[in-house]
């Protein structure tokens, strides 16, 4: 099967977050099957490095229609590690400071996928199957569906946060779309146009990044509003889990390190000594080093880290903390660090060789999330050795095994309720195993062979291709 992936964001091309992870691997893994030709479509936005922009040849240009708007669309295409992409560059649209946060990013996207639909009239190449992911793909979906650009195209649509929907006025839809009123009831939700549920509405399949999470936005609590229309697609709904990129995340390759290793343990003592050296930690190897690295928001579950570290660091522990975003948690981590410069230290940055360092340094990466539908810092830990503690929700759930000293399995540690009690007793937990030297190996024999590349699920989506459109006997 054809089968284009329509997003906003892949790497190494533009990234913000953990979408783009998965749109810049999971082609490569789906590729190994002979039977699929994966190809990517995105914008392209002025941040895109002129290296990339460079090597990009030019392919066609054409005018798109949004509402009574009329904007020249030009595609590029580049081809990168086996997998040829789409750009379009529009000079209105695109080619502004940064990806997301404009007053107009509802619009944005929408012309975004009212332009893809008009693409595959110029494409050399014809999708059986359009697999657009988030809410800024999702009008694309809507409109394969309802335009029907080319015969027999199916759609699949991936949700990797329902909390970003895109909504705007309804109003907007008769200055966007030239179609019949009819179709405003696929699009609207809640008096407004929801460009997230119009995928939920016309896509043949729906999936989701882990199988937790599936279920879990069928119910108020992590469905955004949106749960009815879940339930109404839940035979169409499965939670397929994302994979890491094992070629880019390993400690024996990664040139971020100070010492590379497999697994040794006395190799991460000496990538610790180097950064607490860095940092102006004291030099302890043996202490044991608990770390976040995250965007600093809700979601991350950091209220419940603000209202418990104090208290857990005043154990025999260092604690790092690497990112940015909201001021409230900025300022708490920069205060506490302050406070306890013995224990504590707060990178405010977003800096992936510093991300790297303290994954290879760490004992314990925590992440306490509110809601994760996937969830990629956890697998990272995993690969890098360290032990991940966790919230059971979403892909985290499906990735961590709380460790059980009765039966000696598990490769971390986790928690049910979103509590910031909970999470303290599970840090405590977490240093009484780490200083019982045989139950803390055996956690460590588990964390090695913790194993999360694509294979499986790319296996999945092929199947899942395969039920939409069967691969006919003589090709
Ligand atoms: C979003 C989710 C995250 C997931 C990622 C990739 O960023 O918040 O949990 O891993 O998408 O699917």
């Amino acid at each position: 099967e054809n089968v284009l992936f329509v997003a906003s964001e892949c790497v190494p091309f533009i990234k913000t977050g953990g979408l783009a992870d998965v749109i810049g691997s999971l082609p490569q893994a789906l590729k190994q099957n002979e039977q699929i030709e994966p190809r990517v479509i995105l914008p392209l936005y002025d941040e895109i490095a002129d290296d990339w922009k460079d090597k990009m040849e030019y392919l066609t240009s054409f005018d798109v229609k949004l509402g009574w708007r009329i904007q020249e669309v030009s595609i590029y295409t580049i081809t990168h590690d086996q997998i040829i992409y789409y750009f379009i560059a529009n000079d209105y649209y695109f080619t502004r400071k940064g990806i997301y946060g404009y007053y107009d990013d509802g619009e944005r996207f929408v012309f975004f996928s009212q332009a893809v639909i008009d693409a595959l009239a110029y494409l050399d190449f014809e999708p059986d199957i359009l697999h657009a992911h988030d809410w800024q793909a999702g009008m694309a979906v809507a409109l394969a569906n309802i335009l029907k650009p080319i015969e027999g195209m199916k759609t699949v649509f991936t949700i990797h946060n329902i909390k970003y929907q895109g909504i705007m006025p309804i109003d907007t839809f008769a200055n966007f779309f030239n179609l019949e009123r009819e179709h405003i009831g696929g699009m609207e939700w809640d008096g407004m146009l929801n460009c997230l549920k119009s995928a939920l509405f016309h896509a043949d399949k729906i999936t989701t990044v882990s199988p937790t999470y599936a279920e879990e936005i069928k119910y108020p609590y992590y469905g955004e509003g949106l749960e009815p229309m879940l339930l109404e697609r839940e035979q169409d709904l499965i939670g397929i889990l994302n994979g890491i990129d094992t070629r880019e995340y390993n400690p024996l390759t990664d040139p971020n390190l100070s010492v590379n290793y497999r697994s040794a343990r006395s190799k991460k003592i000496e990538n610790r000594i180097v950064l607490q050296e860095k940092l102006g930690l004291p030099i302890e190897g043996n202490m044991p080093l608990y770390i976040i690295v995250t965007r600093l928001v809700e979601q991350k579950g950091l209220h419940l880290v603000q209202t418990i570290l104090e208290e857990f660091i005043q154990e025999d522990v260092q604690f790092i903390l690497l990112g940015t975003g909201e001021p409230e948690f900025e300022h708490y981590f920069s205060n506490l660090a302050y406070r306890y410069p013995d224990k504590v230290a707060a990178l405010i940055t977003f800096d992936e060789g510093l991300a790297r360092q303290l994954y290879a340094s760490a004992d314990f990466f925590v992440m306490p999330s509110k809601f994760e539908p996937c969830g990629l810092a956890q697998l990272i830990a995993l690969q890098y050795k360290t032990v991940p503690i966790v919230r059971e929700t979403g892909g985290l759930k499906d990735t961590v095994i709380p460790y059980n000293e009765l039966t000696g399995e598990g490769n971390g540690f986790s928690f049910a309720n979103y509590n910031a009690h909970e999470l303290l007793r599970v840090l405590r937990y977490s240093l009484a195993i780490y200083h019982y030297q045989t139950e803390w190996q055996q956690l460590l024999r588990n964390v090695n062979k913790s194993q999360f590349s694509w294979k499986d699920s790319a296996h999945e989506y092929s199947n899942l291709y395969e039920q939409l459109v069967p691969t006919p006997i003589y090709r």
